[in-house]
């Protein structure tokens, strides 16, 4: 039997190995989606490589005032995923966290654009996990395409009558038109 050292008791060590449980298999993808971009396809059919379900969650920001309402919002992202039963679309008035934990998702997904993203990308993730440790936030590195791409930047584009087909799947692009009157 091995020697214990003096002054140590038998209770097993706490490692880090303790810590880990299993991967539920499901990540959540919160944001505003005002509307969903190609930037926010690309990211949600990447995190399905890693996960078995992406619960695209639209978070209610108090601090923006959408363009789309809700159900409109819902309805452009369900249409871009129609034919893909891996992802749903949820709705989150609180906590990400508490959210992700009734969904029994182990992750939460952010993209990255750019290092401008990355100093409130950080304190979000710390937050996240100070509320709750059982959650993980992982990033992923937004396409190259997609990197200069916002809703608000579309949006501004759309109100003008600039072209933003390429940036947005063709259904947003109809709906933009409609809300512009273009
Ligand atoms: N491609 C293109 N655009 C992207 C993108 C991508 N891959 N990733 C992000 N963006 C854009 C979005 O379109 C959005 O543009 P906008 O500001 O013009 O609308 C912008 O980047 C910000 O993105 P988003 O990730 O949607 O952030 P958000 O501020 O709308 O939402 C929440 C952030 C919902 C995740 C955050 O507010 C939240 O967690 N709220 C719930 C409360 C909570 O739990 N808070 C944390 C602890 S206090």
């Amino acid at each position: 039997m091995a020697k214990q050292a003096s002054g140590s008791t038998n209770r097993p060590k706490k490692t880090f190995m303790a810590e880990i449980s299993s991967s539920s298999g499901i990540a959540i993808y919160p944001g505003t989606f005002d509307p969903i971009t190609n930037g926010h396809v690309d990211i949600i059919t990447r995190s399905l490589r890693i996960f078995e379900q992406v619960i695209v969650a639209i978070a209610i920001n108090q601090n923006k005032t959408p363009l789309f309402s809700l159900e409109e919002r819902i309805g452009l992202i369900q249409q871009c995923f129609a034919a893909n039963n891996r992802v749903k679309v949820g709705t989150v008035s609180g906590l990400i966290v508490d959210y992700a934990l009734k969904q029994n998702a182990c992750a939460i997904v952010r993209g990255l654009r750019a290092v401008s993203d990355f100093d409130y990308e950080l304190q979000l993730a710390l937050m996240n996990r100070k509320l709750e440790r059982r959650v993980e936030t992982v990033f992923l590195m937004t396409g190259f395409r997609w990197i200069y791409i916002s809703s608000s930047i579309i949006k501004d584009a759309a109100r003008y009558g600039g072209d933003v087909s390429g940036m947005v799947p063709a259904h947003v692009v109809t709906a933009l038109r409609q809300k512009f009157n273009r």
